[in-house]
């Protein structure tokens, strides 16, 4: 383990604080002129931390769209109406797929046949949520686990080749099971079952669609700079340049193709599979 060395360590992983965020409107954009051919929004100008009040979910992109104001302030009362709109304004995703994300969402609402969900309603374990976050601290270790968590998040990125600009398919599937490994000496009951591999790798992989290259080329990577700042601020990297892309992106079908390249670049010499009800580690499964 290269990053974590001692329970002493482990200790501290709890007090740890995250790094400063970049907590302001300096971006706000009531002086700015947006031109009409680009694919920015007023929102991405816009960015306000969550209050005390305010529902956060554990997927840093539902919160940084609520962050921006595309989704409600208060992560609460997402309806189909507010999510497509908010995700296809933010991201430029198609609208069937961001229809089909909205029907997962809809899974984890307590409710027969509810019409919305709040952000704090994905906390279910084993729902969507899982064990071995890339920035957030596992349930066990942090009930909220919708806050960023710079240990974590560092000791991820630790294993991303330190001059790499482009994070590649290799180099996160790597760093994603090493990561794995070292959150499980850190959480007793740390579990990745075979059923959570994919949706891991399809997580991974929608960071390579709003981050990497433009969807026409064929060359796949994710920009580090602005992964880093989106994690680190559940914002969007719109002040390192970072703009939504032209051509609208095919979410459900591109990020089950880069899911499945994930899979099969899991390296062989570290597990990716834990299920402490066995006791065990497997080696990954090789579909997406
Ligand atoms: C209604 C739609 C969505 C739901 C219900 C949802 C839910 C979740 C949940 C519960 C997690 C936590 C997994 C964990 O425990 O680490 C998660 C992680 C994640 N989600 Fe979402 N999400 C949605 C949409 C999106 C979208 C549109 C993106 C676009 C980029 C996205 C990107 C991510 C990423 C990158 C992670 C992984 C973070 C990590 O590795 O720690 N999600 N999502």
């Amino acid at each position: 383990m290269r990053f974590i060395s001692t329970l002493v360590l482990a200790a501290m992983w709890k007090q740890a604080s995250a790094l400063p965020h970049t907590n302001s409107n300096v971006l706000n954009t009531s002086d700015r002129i947006i031109p009409p051919n680009s694919t920015l929004k007023p929102q991405h100008f816009t960015w306000l931390t969550p209050s005390a009040d305010d529902d956060r979910a554990p997927c840093p992109m539902l919160n940084t769209l609520a962050n921006h104001g595309f989704l409600p302030h208060n992560g609460r009362a997402i309806t189909r109406d507010i999510f497509l709109k908010g995700v296809t304004d933010a991201l430029n995703f198609d609208r069937e797929s961001v229809d089909r994300l909205f029907g997962g969402a809809l899974g984890a609402v307590p409710e027969f046949n509810a019409t919305s969900f709040d952000l704090g309603m994905l906390h279910v374990k084993n729902f969507i949520e899982h064990d071995g976050s890339t920035s957030m601290q596992d349930v066990i270790l942090d009930q909220q686990s919708s806050v960023y968590h710079e240990p974590t998040f560092s000791n991820f990125m630790s294993y991303i080749p330190h001059d790499a600009n482009t994070i590649s398919i290799p180099a996160a599937a790597a760093a994603k099971a090493r990561h794995f490994k070292d959150m499980s000496k850190i959480n007793p009951r740390f579990s990745i079952l075979a059923s959570q591999q994919t949706p891991v790798m399809l997580e991974m992989a929608s960071m390579f669609l709003v981050f990497g290259p433009a969807a026409t080329t064929k060359e796949k990577g994710a920009d580090r700079a602005f992964f880093e700042y989106f994690f680190r601020n559940q914002r969007l990297p719109v002040e390192l340049g970072w703009t939504p892309p032209q051509t609208e992106i095919l979410f459900t079908n591109a990020s089950r193709e880069i899911a499945a390249q994930l899979v099969k670049e899991i390296p062989t010499d570290v597990p990716f599979l834990y299920n402490p009800g066995e006791g065990l580690t497997e080696r990954a499964g090789t579909e997406a």
